[in-house]
């Protein structure tokens, strides 16, 4: 640690959307979602590992009956661009059948990750499947009739770091949300 030069300056993405914006807008997601669900017990699936942050502000606003569950996803492929095969890292703990099941998405870009998952937690029975994205980019999208319940916010189309995102593994600490492209 010591040893780590202090001439080092990290590049601080632009801010796309502020701490403040982001959370005014988590708070309005969990008040729909309160008065829909209402006292029905949830299973909350969080998709690792970028949707962790927006995952744990969303629960604490929740005010039902919550189980919490961790599906580990990754594209194939690389980095900017999904190529909508998707692999299932690290898999659900509990079955789902007769569940309330909501997916908690940092991001909808193609739809491909989001198409995988539903037909994936669809077999799995549960009462009911819905989804929460907090951005969704709307000029990517590659999947016809994909069913998104809750937005936070419609984006461009641009690559967007922090609040769980990364890039290359960096900036998933930064509190708000930054973009990598002008
Ligand atoms: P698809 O294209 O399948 O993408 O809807 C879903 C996954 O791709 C990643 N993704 C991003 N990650 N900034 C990121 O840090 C972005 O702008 C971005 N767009 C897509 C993310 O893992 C998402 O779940
Ligand atoms: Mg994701």
């Amino acid at each position: 640690m010591s040893d780590q030069n202090p001439e080092v300056k990290y590049f601080e993405p632009p801010v796309f959307l502020s701490e403040s914006e982001i959370k005014e807008r988590v708070r309005e997601l969990a008040s729909r979602i309160n008065e829909e669900y209402g006292n029905n017990e949830i299973t909350a699936i969080c998709t690792l590992k970028g949707s962790v942050v927006f995952f744990s502000d969303l629960l604490r606003l929740l005010k039902m009956p919550v189980t919490c569950e961790f599906l580990g996803v990754s594209s194939y492929g690389d980095h900017t661009e999904s190529t909508g095969e998707v692999k299932v890292t690290l898999d659900l703990n509990e079955p789902l059948n007769g569940r309330h099941v909501l997916i908690i998405e940092d991001i909808v870009d193609t739809g491909l990750t989001l198409s995988y998952l539903l037909d994936y937690l669809k077999a799995k029975r549960p009462a009911s499947l819905r989804t929460v994205a907090l951005l969704f980019k709307p000029a990517a999208i590659k999947t016809k009739g994909l069913k998104i319940d809750y937005i936070g916010f419609e984006i461009p189309n641009r690559f967007v770091v922090g609040y769980g995102l990364d890039y290359a593994e960096k900036f998933r600490g930064l509190p708000y949300i930054g973009t990598l492209e002008g």
